[in-house]
């Protein structure tokens, strides 16, 4: 969905350092089944990531700095080295973990998720094993994070209102509770792409007033329960203005906070669907930037990121062609660090094939790289995703074992990849 940016392109000059017979900084160098240049340019050593895979990184923490970065404005660049270096503290990501989707199951990117679509991931509710999914992620493979998107419709019962449905909030709240009790941190996810049936909150459709109350509800039910995260919501895109959603991700805040959760992190989402690579060069990062709690801090607040790693950035195609670190990864990183701010990538993915194995191991391990101003990443998806979708992380179940899909069990699980805290 993201086309390339030209400040993304600035950098790719600078960061494609392959010499002929040498493996580049982040590409593989090594694991079974390689068959490439297992020795890497100057300044990188070939490590080893997994069996399947090893990848050259920086000798050292401060060659990890390609030195300059080039922003690009209308033709006129500009040099700066400002955020450039990872903190030496950089190396372990907080937070690892998988969607579990299925409330948020008839949601289209207009926001109409009519309740009646929706398809809890709970056995008792006729749904995929959520439950057991879960606790199998964080036992067997040390995942510390589930995202649980679900549709604001289904929460009020298709009633444009704040005010939770009792009956269908308790099916939801059966898959919260089941994540806090297995000891990980888990999101709410508001699944509506900045709209109710095709209206833009706060820009023509609801006003930021009734979204805010939906938050104050959900908030205040969960005010006490220091894990769960709140979402604001999921992938908004083509925003007539930038400024003014970011006042409505600020009555959100605001409500939040207000409504006693006071210390949990709030996710804050940008336009182009949240996409990782356009959140500086389209202006969320600025717009969002403005955002605080009531007292005027910036606490917990984590600017909300996505990044699929297919040909069009939609997550929708099983081959993956890039590892989104010169085109995403690095601007975002310089940004937050120059800005004293964090992301949480709460989804990425791709295909279970070897395409992905490589280009996600080398994302992965360059998020943990840069973890001083990334918390971590979270795939996309499992829940009710039947074993057969393109994107599965669905892990599947025979008597007491769980078997995990080869992306998971290659790369993104921390015990795969070790770079998780
Ligand atoms: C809540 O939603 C259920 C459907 O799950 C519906 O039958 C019920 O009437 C709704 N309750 C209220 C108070 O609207
Ligand atoms: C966006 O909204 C703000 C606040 O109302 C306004 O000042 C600004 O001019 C708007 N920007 C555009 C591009 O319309
Ligand atoms: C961000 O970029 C996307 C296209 O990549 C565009 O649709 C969207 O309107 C942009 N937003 C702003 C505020 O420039």
């Amino acid at each position: 969905m993201a086309l390339k940016s030209l400040y993304a392109l600035g950098l790719v000059g600078l960061t494609a350092l392959s010499v002929r017979g040498q493996a580049a900084i982040y590409a593989q160098c090594g694991g079974e089944g390689f068959t490439g240049d297992t020795t890497c340019v100057s300044g990188a050593v070939c490590t080893e990531v997994n069996s399947y895979y090893y990848q050259c990184l920086a000798a050292s923490a401060t060659t990890v700095a390609t030195g300059t970065a080039t922003t690009t404005s209308a033709g006129a660049t500009a040099t700066s080295t400002c955020g450039a270096t990872p903190a030496a503290s950089a190396g372990t990501l907080s937070y690892a973990g998988v969607n579990i989707a299925g409330f948020d199951f008839g949601c289209d990117t207009d926001g109409d998720c009519t309740a009646s679509g929706a398809y809890p991931p709970l056995t008792q509710y006729y749904g995929a094993d959520g439950v057991g999914q879960m606790t199998h992620f964080v036992n067997d493979d040390n995942y510390n994070i589930f995202r649980l998107p679900v549709g604001w419709q289904f929460l009020t019962n298709n009633v444009l209102t704040g005010t939770l449905n009792q009956t269908n909030f308790a099916e939801y709240d059966t898959l919260v509770q089941a994540c806090l009790a297995t000891g990980a941190s888990c999101i709410i996810d508001i699944h509506n792409y900045a709209r109710w049936n095709g209206e833009i909150i706060g820009q023509g459709g609801p006003s930021n007033e009734i979204f805010a109350s939906l938050w104050s509800s959900l908030a205040t039910y969960y005010a006490t329960e220091s894990k769960v995260v709140f979402g604001v919501m999921n992938e908004p895109h083509d925003l007539p203005n930038i400024t003014l959603w970011a006042g409505t991700v600020q009555a959100a805040v605001t409500a939040i906070r207000e409504a006693g959760a006071t210390t949990q992190l709030i996710l804050l989402p940008g336009d182009d669907y949240t996409s990782a690579e356009t959140f500086v060069s389209n202006g969320s990062a600025d717009a969002l930037n403005e955002v605080t709690n009531p007292d005027g801090s910036i606490t917990g607040l984590v600017m909300d990121v996505h990044k699929y790693l297919d040909s069009d950035n939609s997550g929708t195609n099983a081959e993956c062609v890039t590892n989104n670190i010169a085109d995403a990864w690095e601007p975002l990183s310089q940004w937050l660090r120059c800005n004293g701010r964090q992301a949480l990538n709460t989804e990425t993915g791709g295909g279970n094939v070897a395409s992905c194995e490589t280009y996600m191991c080398e994302q992965i391990a360059y998020q943990a790289e840069n973890s001083d101003v990334i918390l971590g990443y979270v795939g996309w998806a499992a829940g009710n995703f039947a074993t057969t979708y393109v994107l599965s992380e669905t892990p599947t179940e025979s008597g007491t074992t769980w078997t995990d899909t080869t992306l998971v069990s290659t790369c993104m699980a921390p015990t795969a990849n070790g770079v998780v805290a």
